[in-house]
């Protein structure tokens, strides 16, 4: 029998009716059950500045555990510009720091950028990479997840209505449950 692994899922919208979070709960609904996703919330970390690392700010304090404690890391984001949203980039480098004490170090991780544009936040998702490559985070490659068109993805109640992305979904978690055992610290 296999181990349940703790996903901390990262989402980079902060709207409330946003795509991205609607399908981080739809995929915490599909997950299989040898992987536990629970949304961490990064919304309230005030903009990095490294001269709180000599008087941390409580939130965090509380992200990097959160993070700590955790198996994997699963990020779920719009594209803003071509890039990631600021409050994700916020977290991922409030939990870089301080040097040589990266939460992420290790941490398997996959992505999956959610957009109302046909393209499905590809820039965002590539531009993402780039960053997590130095904090040395085996990051899954494929399948690759650019969920595009997304108001035509879920119903009035934000439920995942779509049975091909919800197909897609199961498959993608599955492939990502078996990286993290492949890649998992213990
Ligand atoms: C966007 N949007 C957007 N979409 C996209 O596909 N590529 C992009 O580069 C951008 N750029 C962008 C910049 C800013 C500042 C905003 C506010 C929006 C549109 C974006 O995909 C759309 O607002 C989504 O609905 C945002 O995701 P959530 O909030 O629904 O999860």
């Amino acid at each position: 029998m296999s181990t349940t692994r703790n996903v901390a899922v990262l989402v980079g919208s902060l709207r409330k009716e946003s795509f991205n979070r609607k399908l981080a709960r739809a995929m915490i609904a599909l997950a299989p059950e040898s992987l536990k996703l629970e949304i961490v919330e990064i919304g309230a970390m005030p903009h990095y500045n490294q001269d709180y690392e000599t008087d941390l700010p409580q939130s965090y304090v509380d992200f990097r555990k959160r993070i700590a404690d955790s198996a994997a890391v699963l990020f779920v984001s719009p594209e803003y510009n071509r890039s990631i949203p600021g409050v994700l980039k916020n977290a991922i480098d409030v939990g870089s720091r301080p040097s040589g004490k990266s939460v992420w170090n290790g941490k398997p991780a996959a992505i999956v950028t959610v957009s109302p544009g046909v393209l499905g936040g590809f820039g965002a998702n590539h531009h993402l990479r780039q960053s997590i490559v130095p904090l040395n985070m085996p990051t899954l490659q494929t399948p690759e997840a650019y969920i595009g068109k997304a108001a035509d993805l879920f119903d009035d109640k934000g439920e995942l209505t779509a049975v091909s992305t919800r197909e897609f979904v199961q498959k993608f978690l599955l492939a990502f449950a078996r990286w993290i055992e492949r890649n998992a610290a213990n």
